[in-house]
């Protein structure tokens, strides 16, 4: 979702309709705005588009210097004109936008509605508006931060009252820009809305509330002491800030892993009680087979997923790439579950494929980053991955939460068939939670920089050989993967115990193999296929989980990643391995995001 405030001179309607324009990559399920003119605080939201809101408002504008406005993307509640944004509280005095999700708003809308309050919307976030109203006794800024402190979950919010010249934001996970201007203060989740009106930004972190005043601002922490941030000025032009000021989207892709996945898991898993709450309209003790269908880096999740499910929740998987599944007369019942993953929504080859399944009986659920494409409309439901926008055509964000995606239907299958003990859950459950940390820390300054290292090292290699098992075989598929798509070097990836049958042949003293061997009940067994690599002079690249030093000595170079239970470790493992590829990319002077031949999304059979 995307947000926008102003304070000002400039009527803030029109500040506030061109910075949704340029956030509405971020969402457009529906768009809204709240404008303060002294007395009241007018609400004008639509569904849709932010072009039926900007239609609405050019009949009757908003006048007034104090707003805020939204482009959603709908977590809780249909994307109809009453769960759009902003909410305001029964009186109308105090207005909010939220983006992100709040965990625990069932129980704090039970207390509320005990307590009087009444609801106009399903959403989440409206409950943060009545917990403001609760808190506030003159202090807009107190009232907001007594109403954070009650609750759990992610969020970028901001909030007006009737009665104050201010704006009062906080974030989390949701990012949050502000913008300083003379006299004027702006505030967006993403620099691109700004850049029309101010170069001086402020970078809120994780955990920061500030309140916006005409001319000038207040940085505090959640428990209210002052916060020191520096202002900024961003030189980028239009196409740099939409990269986040990286040199490529896909090294931005990257590096939004960390907030992608927490996306994706947030408010579904609760590991205190092992339980998976994944909102599908399906039942998952009625199904016998599942099959995954897939194409590209999809299909590799979907590998994953296979050997999650089958080894978490003991039913029969099968994977297919979607171009085969339709034309190999599968064999499919009203028991079987087909899941197809795709980040568009829209690959031909998968749509086709998803119509051959249900044809035949089948039900359909897909894992799809983007909302309402083609295949959400055929589905009989969606596990959305919320990655949010992947803009570079090697997928990256989309891959690690399509595989997070998997590992959460896996624990949703096997909680519903009883095949995991409610240890065993919680478990998995907190492994899967630690991941967008995991994550970070595999994106560490000092990791990525020896991953650079060891690409460019290699970088002029002709062939490159990856090797892995398990839960990581696909793994090893996706770095091969990677590799080829934008270095052009080739690649293949091998479940390492077969690459005694045949690509053994191809080891000689030039060919970089790459050996993924973290913490694993294989690992001696992969560490035996990396020394019959070294047996042949073969350059070995390991990657080992940290603390690893013993198997490090028979290495050429070693690239180490966070320890992360072996069921999520796929996760944290492809991240050096999307370095690896993207580092020798670049090495070699290759447009990473606009690789040849290839297209984000195929629609051609
Ligand atoms: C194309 C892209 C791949 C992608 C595949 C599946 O070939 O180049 O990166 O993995 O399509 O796309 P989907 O949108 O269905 O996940």
């Amino acid at each position: 979702c995307g947000i926008v405030g102003y304070i000002g001179s400039r009527q803030a309607q029109d500040v506030l309709i061109s910075g949704l324009a340029k956030l509405e990559y971020r969402g457009y399920d529906s768009a809204g705005v709240a404008i303060r003119n002294g007395t009241h605080i007018e609400v004008k939201k639509k569904a849709g588009k932010l072009a039926n809101l900007s239609t609405l408002l050019e009949g009757t504008p908003l006048t007034g210097t104090l707003g805020i406005g939204h482009t959603r993307w709908a977590t809780h509640g249909l994307p109809n004109d009453s769960n759009a944004h902003p909410h305001a509280t029964e009186d109308g005095r105090i207005v909010i936008i939220h983006n992100g999700i709040i965990e625990n708003y069932l129980t704090l809308k039970a207390g509320l509605i005990e307590r009087g309050h009444s609801f106009k919307s399903e959403t989440d976030s409206e409950v943060l508006a009545h917990l403001i109203e609760e808190a506030y006794s003159g202090d807009l800024y107190e009232a907001v931060r007594t109403a954070l402190g009650q609750v759990r979950g992610a969020y970028g919010i901001v909030v007006t009252h009737v009665d104050h010249r201010e704006i009062v934001a906080a974030r989390t996970v949701s990012p949050l820009v502000m913008g300083v201007g003379e006299g004027e203060m702006f505030l967006a989740s993403d620099v691109p809305a700004l850049l029309p009106y101010t170069r001086k930004m402020v970078f809120l972190h994780d955990g920061d509330m500030v309140v916006l005043h005409d001319d000038g601002f207040r940085i505090t922490d959640l428990a209210g002491n002052a916060v020191q941030r520096d202002i900024e000025h961003i030189d980028w032009d239009a196409e740099a800030a939409e990269k986040g000021g990286f040199d490529t989207y896909m090294l931005k892709e990257i590096y939004e892993q960390p907030t992608a996945l927490t996306n994706t898991l947030i408010g579904r898993l609760h590991d205190e009680t092992g339980e998976v709450n994944l909102d599908i309209n399906l039942d998952p003790a009625s199904f016998k087979r599942i099959s995954i269908i897939a194409c590209g880096t999809a299909y590799y999740a979907g590998l994953v997923g296979e050997y999650l499910i089958e080894q978490l929740a003991r039913i029969p998987v099968e994977v297919d790439v979607a171009s085969e599944y339709r034309y190999r007369s599968p064999l499919v019942s009203e028991n079987t579950l087909a899941i197809v993953v795709s980040q568009s929504g829209e690959t031909i080859d998968t749509l086709e494929a998803l119509r051959e399944a249900k044809k035949h009986g089948a039900k359909t659920l897909g894992v799809i980053n983007a909302k309402g494409s083609s295949m959400t409309r055929e589905l009989d439901d969606t596990l959305y991955i919320h990655a949010g926008p992947e803009i570079g055509v090697a997928s990256t964000k989309a891959y690690t939460a399509q595989v997070s995606a998997m590992l959460m239907l896996a624990l949703w299958l096997a909680r519903a068939r009883n095949t995991l003990t409610d240890e065993q859950a919680k478990e998995l459950l907190h492994a899967a939670r630690e991941l967008p940390r995991l994550v970070e820390e595999a994106l560490a300054p000092e990791r990525v920089e020896a991953i650079k290292k060891v690409a460019e090292k290699y970088a002029h290699a002709r062939d490159y050989l990856f090797l892995g098992r398990g839960v990581n075989a696909p793994t090893a598929l996706e770095g091969a993967l990677k590799l080829k798509e934008i270095s052009y070097i080739h690649a293949e990836g091998y479940a390492a115990g077969e690459m005694k049958h045949g690509p053994i042949a191809l080891i000689d003293e030039n060919l970089p193999v790459v050996v993924i061997a973290t913490e694993s009940f294989l690992l001696e067994k992969t560490i035996s296929n990396l020394q019959e690599v070294r047996a042949r002079a073969g350059k070995v690249i390991a990657i080992l989980s940290d603390g690893d030093t013993a198997n490090a000595v028979h290495a050429d170079d070693v690239l180490y990643v966070p320890r992360a239970h072996e069921m999520v470790s796929p996760v944290v493992n492809v991240i050096a391995l999307q370095l690896l590829s993207y580092f020798t990319a670049t090495a070699l002077g290759k447009d990473v995001d606009k690789p040849r031949n290839l297209a984000k999304s195929v629609t051609v059979e």
